[in-house]
């Protein structure tokens, strides 16, 4: 798949950030060597996708690093830590946020075992901290081009498939996960058509999923959230589609709030349910989804509508911005390595990186 457009960029020594919060209206980005910046546009949601973030992480922790003016390898990684700390604070939520912190610690650990004058050698640290960035990056964009392939042979010809959220070239700087399946099914030249939901409070299905369906010649419907349920029970929807911000051992998924209710509503209609993700995004060390961070946001983000504040002021309100699916809920899991199936228990292990 060829967009025109790209999400995130390494420009040699610093970053190009696609700011996602003005689209679809503009395309306007961002181009930092600051980190501070690059944490700043991942909580506002400037880049967002549990694999894009991931990638952002990484290149947010390679400018740091590249920033950092001392040369005594011990102060250096002492800033470093801020640095990694600071990016790893953004969001909670997204697995592969802190899958890339702990490839390029990793990366450090490393260089601190080789050989002492590259070990000790803090411009040395420097460039493996940029080289493994790009690394991760190009892996993420590897895998969802892999899994968009695998998970395009469940899509029968002639379905209309009911997604949620954003999961597209935006959300993943490769493929897409869900959105890539649906993609690449098109390319393979089924006939297929898309129920968007419009995904509240941010709108990332209104604004980014249309959008990018549209770009792709993929037929796409909007409808609000609460319509899902009455376009399954007058049999239009074959298959639905998500992706994940993080998957626990067990199967459970993290996703977008609202997902839940899609699968539920898809299990009460016979609609098999599908979850796209890269293996960065599953987290072994956890159990089941009752472990997983759920972020919390600003009440302003429901309180407000393009600007207008449409609830009465000073009115309580709750901002989760994911929830967790059940693995029991789930059909199958669709990753680079393969698609799994109920009980994911022991073929995630397999499957998934540590
Ligand atoms: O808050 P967001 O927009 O970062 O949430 C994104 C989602 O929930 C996506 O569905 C998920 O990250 C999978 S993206 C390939």
């Amino acid at each position: 798949m060829n967009t025109t457009y790209q999400p995130i960029e390494w420009l040699g020594d610093r970053v190009k950030i696609l700011d996602q919060t003005k689209l679809p209206g503009e395309e306007v980005y961002l181009e930092t060597r600051d980190y501070r910046d690059v944490a700043i546009a991942i909580k506002e949601l400037k880049v967002r996708g549990a694999p894009a973030i991931g990638v952002a992480g990484a290149y947010g922790i390679a400018v740091g690093a590249l920033g950092i003016k001392v040369e005594i390898r011990e102060e250096f990684l002492k800033e470093l830590e801020t640095v990694i700390e600071t990016i790893v604070g953004t969001r909670p939520t997204a697995r592969n946020l802190f899958y890339a912190a702990e490839r390029m610690e990793k990366v450090v650990r490393q260089a601190h075992h080789k050989a002492a004058e590259v070990g000790r050698n803090v411009a040395a640290i420097k460039r493996a901290l940029v080289d493994e960035a790009i690394r991760i990056h190009r892996d993420e964009e590897e895998a969802t081009r892999k899994l968009s392939e695998l998970g395009a042979e469940l899509i029968k010809d002639g379905s209309t498939i009911l997604t949620h959220c954003n999961t597209g070239p935006l959300a993943t700087t490769g493929y897409g996960t869900a959105l890539g399946v649906i993609i690449r099914a098109k390319e393979q030249g089924k006939k297929i058509k898309v129920y968007a939901d419009e995904t509240r409070p941010l709108l990332q299905g209104a604004r980014l999923t249309a959008w990018e369906l549209m770009k792709a010649g993929v037929p796409c419907t909007l409808i609000t959230d609460s319509m899902a349920g009455y376009f399954m029970s007058r049999g239009e929807i074959d298959c639905a589609i998500v992706g994940a911000d993080r998957i626990a051992a067990n199967g459970d998924t993290a996703n977008k709030i609202g997902t839940y209710t899609v699968a539920v509503l898809a299990k009460e209609h016979g609609i098999p349910f599908y979850v796209a993700a890269p293996t960065t995004t599953i987290d072994l060390s956890i159990a089941s989804g009752k472990e997983i961070p759920i972020e919390q946001r600003s009440r302003e983000e429901v309180a407000y509508f393009a600007g207008i504040c449409v609830t009465p002021e000073d009115c309580e309100i709750s901002n989760p911005a994911f929830d967790v699916t059940p693995a029991k809920y789930i059909t199958a899991i669709i990753t680079e390595r393969g698609i799994m199936r109920a009980p994911y228990g022991e073929g995630m292990g397999k499957s998934s990186h540590r």
